[in-house]
């Protein structure tokens, strides 16, 4: 038997930390959504007990430093199954990009997994596990557009955000998560006021969606990286809504209400980044 889950990407519409924890993390208020590119993941079930990862993309580990891999050994080690498995990942979503794509993954497999091996949990038991292998995971095991607060584990789904394009451009450097996290200062941090957000996406108001979308880390990926700056500025001056930089980066996502506009935000930046998709919101 064949199983195949897709792994959608999702952009930060907004992303507020208030303040650093106990725990090292950080207590954060985030307006997540999913956009219609995604990674694909096959699972097959092994004669031998193993968990076997394979992969088109030449980025991943297929070791346990892969969060797939640590998805399937999970579920194993906690249920004590003995089965094996393999799982091909077909690889869209660029690699540690800010748009969630080892997390959305993760979640993919822990969903995969519960069927292949017939386990029966639900959404929520699969998100609580999940957040064991990562921040953003609890969310990708439902998707959608939601309102996510906490270490990243408390979820109030919102309606779909307000229809438009989405342009993605992804510079060629990796960022580090932690790094970024590492570096936010509180007082130099510009809150975005996402529960002005919040609203816009709960009264379907694209405009004000368009006004408030904000995120706390830009400032910091921004001072290491300048070109972030640039792809901003190309987008708005190509005819873009809005445009920011979704999670810790550095892709940068640019909203339109008009297709012409996003396909103009295509050429222009194209010949600037190697990476550049259009893509829409995912219900
Ligand atoms: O949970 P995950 O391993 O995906 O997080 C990566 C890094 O991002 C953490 O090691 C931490 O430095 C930072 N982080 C944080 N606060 C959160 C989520 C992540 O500081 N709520």
């Amino acid at each position: 038997m064949e199983i195949i889950e897709k792994a959608p990407a999702k952009i930060n519409l907004g992303l507020d930390a208030l303040y650093k924890r106990n725990d090292g993390y950080h207590e954060l208020e985030m307006i997540m959504a999913s956009v219609d590119l995604a990674d694909r993941l096959t699972f097959e079930v092994l004669p031998k007990n193993e968990i076997v990862i394979e992969t088109d993309s030449s980025f991943l580990p297929v070791d346990r430093r892969n969060h797939v891999y640590q998805a399937a050994e999970l579920l194993k080690n906690t249920f004590n199954l003995t089965q094996g498995v393999k799982i091909y990942i077909e690889k869209r979503i660029p690699v540690a990009a800010g748009l969630a794509g080892g997390s959305s993954d993760c979640a993919a497999a822990l969903r995969g997994l519960n069927r292949l091996w017939d386990l029966g949990l639900s959404l929520e038991e699969l998100a609580e596990l999940g957040s064991k292998i990562g921040s953003d995971v609890p969310y990708c095991i439902h998707g959608g557009t939601a309102f996510v607060t906490g270490r990243g584990e408390k979820i109030e789904f919102l309606p779909s955000m307000p229809q438009c394009w989405v342009v993605l451009v992804k510079p060629r450097m990796s960022v580090s998560t932690s790094s970024i996290f590492g570096s936010l200062s509180f007082n130099s941090i510009q809150h975005p006021d996402i529960h002005r957000l919040k609203q816009a996406i709960e009264t379907d108001d694209y405009q004000l969606m368009t006004e408030k979308i904000g995120n706390a880390l830009e400032g910091v990926t921004i001072k290491r990286h300048p070109v972030i700056q640039q792809i901003k500025d190309r987008m708005m001056k190509y005819g873009a809504d809005a445009a920011l930089m979704s999670g810790s980066g550095p892709t940068v996502f640019a909203l339109c209400e008009k297709k012409t506009r996003a396909q103009r935000i295509y050429n222009g930046l194209k010949g600037f980044c190697d990476e550049v998709y259009i893509v829409r919101t995912l219900k």
